[in-house]
């Protein structure tokens, strides 16, 4: 398993994404600066990857600072937040970083100690990231047929996260238990980390594999030649809508319009209950470059303008399941996704239709201990029938 973010000796290594699959660059990050410049410029990339990148750009800038203050973290935070804006995970590790060293000021911490403490809590993050993919993978792969050929968007492996990965986590862990699983990648203009990075990943692994252009999903579907469509997500709102890679929202209708199953594979980290709906994420528009050129080469006419919208939002209607690290969500999400969290439901009592006991399947019983996989899905394949299922 790759584990592309590496913290030793007080200086951050990173797998240089933007190099692969053509070479394997490591790069020596310092500086909080320089890792918040690493995170915008796509060196590492994918939801929990750079929540686990950005803790670790805390640890960094409590190293650099003359002396013990929470000013300085905060700014750092700051900083780390405003380089890529959807990505919750990056908000929340930033969250948990500062509230740790909030405490441990409290406590009296001197500037080693802080520094140490920090260092433990990025690297537990770090750990716990690669677990709860390990537990959203299982949970993932009972939904999974045998044999099946799975459309995934983007990239979603170990790359994407501090290790195993969310929907790819999926695709290991029922190859695992020895289901012939075909992926289906798509390409994922213009950044292509579909055709670089998953394709990359999926040969390592020995996974079979087949690219194709983003257009070519309709194509497939109607061709009955997609059995389910499983995707990660940067940001999940508390009402279950999606933001994910761009991309994502049309192979959702897609999927509708042909009955094929569109699972999404995220840690519980990534459902962000202070969101309440999909039009309050905030979607990140990058640099126009990127659409205007392909592999370094332009692709338009000098002077051409483009737009590069780099995320967009999958109404929760469309989404058959919500698979998580705590069980498999179902709608109405309001329900099954504050049930998992553990949070007291804020929404209207009328959002939803079916009794709360239903919507969600944790993974935990009431002592917490982990159900077995068999058990942590109960519900039928596809969520109910919603206003929108009346467009197809
Ligand atoms: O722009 P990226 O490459 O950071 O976008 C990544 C995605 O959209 C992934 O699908 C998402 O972060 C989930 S990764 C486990």
């Amino acid at each position: 398993m790759i584990r592309p973010i590496r913290f030793e000796n007080g200086v951050l290594h990173l797998l240089d994404q933007r190099r692969l699959p053509g070479e394997e660059v490591w790069l020596e990050l310092r500086s909080v600066q320089e890792t918040a410049t690493a995170i915008r410029n796509m060196v590492v990339r994918g939801a929990p990857a750079i929540g686990v990148t950005a803790a670790y750009g805390m640890v960094l800038a409590a190293g650099a600072a003359e002396s013990v203050s929470l000013d300085t973290l905060e700014r750092a935070g700051e900083t780390l937040c405003e380089a890529r804006p959807t990505a919750v995970n990056l908000a929340w590790a930033v969250k948990r970083m500062l509230e740790s060293a909030r405490d441990a000021i409290e406590r009296g911490a001197g500037r080693d100690e802080l520094f140490d403490r920090l260092a433990r809590d990025a690297s537990e993050l770090e750990q716990k990231d690669v677990s709860s993919n390990e537990r959203l993978g299982r949970h993932g792969a009972s939904l999974i047929p045998d044999p099946a050929r799975i459309l995934t968007h983007c990239n979603t492996g170990s790359l994407a996260t501090a290790g195993y990965g969310t929907a790819l986590g999926v695709v290991r862990a029922a190859t695992a238990q020895g289901k012939t699983l075909t992926v289906v990648a798509d390409e994922t203009r213009p950044f292509l980390q579909g055709a670089r990075l998953t394709a990359w990943e999926l040969d390592r692994e020995g996974i079979p594999y087949e690219i194709i252009t983003d257009s070519m999903a309709g194509a497939l579907m109607a061709r009955n030649e997609v059995d389910v469509v499983i995707v990660g997500a940067d940001r999940i709102a508390a009402n279950g809508d999606v933001a994910n890679k761009v991309g994502t929202y049309p192979l959702a209708v897609l999927a509708r319009r042909h009955g094929v199953p569109f699972y999404v594979a995220a840690p519980i980290s990534t459902v962000d209950p202070d969101t309440p709906s999909g039009e309050k994420i905030p979607i990140e528009e990058r640099d126009a470059a990127e659409v205007l050129a392909f592999a370094g080469i332009n692709v338009a006419p000098e002077g051409a303008r483009a737009r590069h919208i780099a995320f967009d939002v999958t109404p929760a209607s469309l989404v058959s399941a919500i698979v998580t690290d705590e069980g498999i969500a179902r709608a109405p999400y309001e329900r099954s996704l504050a049930r998992l969290l553990g949070v007291e439901l804020e929404v209207a009592e009328d959002a939803g239709s079916g009794p709360p006991e239903e919507a969600a399947v944790p993974s935990s019983d009431s002592r917490g201990e982990t159900l077995p996989d068999s058990q942590a899905e109960a519900r039928p394949d596809e969520a109910p029938p919603t206003a929108s299922d009346d467009l197809f």
